[in-house]
Formats: structure tokens, sequence, C-alpha cells
């Protein structure tokens, strides 16, 4: 095993050199933070704020620590999830000082307590993936809690969580929800996960895709994605889905839509993308064939409940490093990563172009948390922001813009005069 204090192994230097050269990759192709994102955090504001950045701890997260940091931050960093915590970057990261929490091959237990020594450093912001440790300190540290100035929330799943905290009035701090700014979650959930997923479960598995039934739990933007690159490679695309409109969404999208009944025992990859619990639980693991994939997405590694597997399993195999069997009475089922976020646990985790937008957002939605008063509760990142992040990029590209002119436009509310009300 690596280790990652700074003092106990003879790997530690190639370890730090690995972290740092991922880290400067990550920075030659995020042409966004380098330019928009990093003019505007350097104008100060930044200077002694202490922000805890609590993302799978890989090379885009750390490279966006590295740049609050050298906008004057005291930055802390933290895994948002027990197994997507990369060895070589918690090296880089304490090698150019920043103070990081987080190990390597943690379970929950260890986990647990890393977001707790994060809430013990007393953020005063908190740019957070799935609420982890905003609801943590919410939970544990009532006095951290009350001098908590901002959220910046990445998820769909965070998001949610903040809103619960809103509407059962327990949220007292200003929270921007990053994954609603369009520059986030239409090219992250979709566009990230999409492309990343998909390459993980074929890159773990060595299978065939194409003219393959492959099953798509959930169809928001996550499921979406995932559903267009497995039929751009070939696969049968089929779709359960919980929400009517999603799933005639999916239909017309010309996949297949049906109950997990009807779905799963067809299927030879299924993956889900919920953002709930046991989409995959004891009910749907009837009726998986024989030799299925199971992989998550989603933000919980609970979509596929393991713990269900384990209990009903006459044997377990670890068959590689990502890949579980599961011999049950009637069949054999394959789990990827343990069932967490098989693009990140078991990848290299987003694509960096994708993640230089979703980190502008987070890191301007910092900026704006300290540079403007905000009442308490859920805000969506201004437009102004958004398009301003999507501006660069497409500058970065090299791509113009139209701009509509006056006569182009259909403002005229002059009809307006004419409705008359008896
Ligand atoms: N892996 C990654 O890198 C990554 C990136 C972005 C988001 N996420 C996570 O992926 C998850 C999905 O994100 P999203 O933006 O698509 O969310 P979303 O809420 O837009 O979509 C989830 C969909 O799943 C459906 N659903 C919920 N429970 C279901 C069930 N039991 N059976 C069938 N359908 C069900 C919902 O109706 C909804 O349409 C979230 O947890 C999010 O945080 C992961």
């Amino acid at each position: 095993m690596h280790t990652t204090d700074g003092h106990n192994g003879p790997d530690i230097q190639a370890l730090v050199d690995d972290g740092l050269a991922r880290i400067e990759w990550v920075h030659t192709h995020s042409p966004v933070m380098n330019t928009h994102v990093r003019k505007i955090v350097s104008d100060g504001s930044l200077r002694g704020k202490r922000i805890a950045v609590v993302v799978h701890l890989e090379a885009k997260t750390a490279y966006l620590a590295k740049l609050l940091a050298d906008a004057g931050a005291d930055v802390i960093a933290a895994g948002s999830n027990p197994r997507t915590t990369s060895a070589p970057v918690v090296a880089a990261l304490r090698d150019i000082g920043i103070r990081v929490v987080s190990e390597p091959d943690g379970d929950h237990t260890s986990w647990e307590a890393e977001l707790r020594a994060a809430a013990d450093l007393e953020p005063e912001y908190v740019i957070d993936d799935g609420a982890e440790l905003t609801m943590r300190i919410g939970i544990h540290r009532p006095n951290v809690f009350a001098r908590l100035k901002g959220v910046s929330e990445e998820t769909t799943t965070g998001t949610a969580r903040l809103y619960a905290m809103q509407e059962a009035g327990k949220l007292p701090f200003p929270a921007l929800t990053a994954n609603d700014a369009r520059c986030k979650h239409l090219f992250d959930n979709r566009y990230g996960t999409g492309q990343t997923t998909v390459q993980a479960v074929l890159h773990q598995t060595s299978r065939q895709i194409a003219g393959v039934p492959f099953a798509v739990v959930g169809y928001g933007y996550v499921g979406r994605g995932i559903a267009q690159y497995a039929s751009a490679l070939g696969a049968l695309v089929h779709v359960i889905e919980a929400d009517p409109v999603r799933a005639l969404e999916a239909h017309m999208d010309g996949h297949h839509v049906g109950s997990a009944a009807s779905t799963l025992p067809d299927a030879r990859f299924v993956v889900t993308a919920t953002g709930g619990m046991r989409a995959i639980g004891a009910p749907e693991v009837a009726h998986l064939r024989d030799d299925v994939v199971l992989a998550n997405a989603g933000h919980h590694d609970l979509e596929i409940d393991i713990d269900h597997l384990a209990q009903v399993a006459e044997g377990t195999t670890e068959v590689s490093a990502q890949i579980t069997s599961y011999a049950l009475a009637d069949k054999t089922v394959h789990v990827l990563s343990g069932g967490a976020l098989v693009n990140i646990a078991g990848g290299s985790g987003h694509p960096v172009e994708i993640m230089d937008l979703t980190f502008a957002v987070q890191g301007l939605g910092a900026h704006h948390l300290i540079n403007t008063p905000m009442t308490p509760g859920v805000h969506v990142l201004p437009k102004a922001v958004d398009d301003g992040i999507a501006a660069a990029k497409l500058a970065s590209l090299g791509i113009s813009l139209a701009t509509a002119r006056q006569e182009q436009q259909d403002n005229s509310m002059d009809w307006i005069d004419q409705i008359e009300l008896s």
C-alpha cells in the first residue's frame, strides 16, 4: 500500500511526482480555469478565506484546490466518497502545502472520520459534493454549522439534500447549487458521466457492447448521457425510469423503455444513475440474468444493494481489483468497483475539459458567495456568471458567437395595450 504522509516510504517522492504530473496535465487542458476563473478569483477577496473542497479527490479536484490556494484561500481538501481518493494526488497536494484530511483506500468508517476532521478545521465555505460535509457539519458540529458562510454544491443528490434542509428550516446560510448551473449539468452530468461511465465499464470488463442489451436505470442527465454513449457504440439501450415524462423522453430518444421485470432478464449490462438507494435491490436482483455486469454512476455507492448480494450469495470471487462476482443460487452477477461510482472509483473521472467547466462554476461560485450579500437558502448561480464561463470556453475554442440585432428580436410588447379586461 502507498504511504502518503510524506515520511513513511521510499516511494513517496515517486508518488508526489506522479500526482504533480497529473495535476499539471489538468492545468494544461483547462483553458477556462487558467484564464477566466484565475483572473476573477485573484482579486484578493479569497485571501485568508478557509474553504473546504470536498469533491472526489483526484487530479481535477486538486487543480481547483490549488487554484483557490494560489488566490490566497486557506484550502482544506477531502474526498467526497470513500473509494475515489487518489494516492498520488493526496501526496502531491500535501507536497504543495494544502491540508488534506483524506487517505486513499479508505472505507465508510475512515471516510466518516475524515469528514469530521475536515469539519474540525472549521471551514467558512464548503465546495461540496453530495452535501457530504455540509450535512455532517450540521449533524455533528453545530458550532461550526452556525458559523458557515456559504456552500457551493456539485451534484443532483447534494442539491436535493440542500433543498430538504431549506424546507425543514435548517439552512441558515446561502447555498449555491452549482449542479443547476447550465455549464455544469448540461455537460458534466451528460457528456462527462456518459463518456467515462461507458469507458470504465468496457475497460474493466473487456466485454463487447455492440448488439448487446444494455440497461440504464434512471434517465436524468446522467442516465441520458450513458444511454447516448452506449447507443453510439452499438448497444441496444433499455431504460428503466420512474418519471413518466423522462420515460417518454427516453422512448422518443430511440431507446426501449420498460419495467425492471421486463427489462432486466435480457440485460447483459445494468448501469444505475438514479441518485437514490437500492435501484437494484432484492426485487430487481431476482430478475437479473446469469453473467450480468452491474455498475453504478449515481452519487451513492448504495444504488446496487451490495449488502443484499453478499447476504444471499453462496460465494464471492474477486475476479480483479474492480470486479466482484457473486454466485447466487441461480446465476452469477458481477459488480464493478464495489458499487461505487464506476467512472471515478474505477476510472479516471470526467474528461479534463468537462471539469474545466464544472470547476469554473464551483470556483466562481465560491467567489460569488464571498463577494455577494445573499440571503440564507438555496440559490442558482447568476446567469451572467454561467454565460461568462461558456463564453470563455467558446473563446478558447476559437468559436465566435452570433449577436441578435435589434430588428431580429421579437420584443415589441405594443399588442399588450390592445388587451382590455372586462
Ligand atoms: N458519476 C458521476 O460522475 C456523476 C456526475 C454527475 C452526477 N452524478 C450523480 O448521478 C445521479 C443522477 O444524476 P442526474 O443529474 O441524472 O439526476 P436526476 O435526478 O436528473 O435523474 C435521476 C432519474 O432517476 C429516476 N429514478 C429515481 N429512482 C428510480 C428508480 N428506483 N428506478 C427508476 N428510475 C428512478 C428519476 O425519476 C430521475 O429521472 C445523482 O446521484 C448525481 O449526483 C454522478
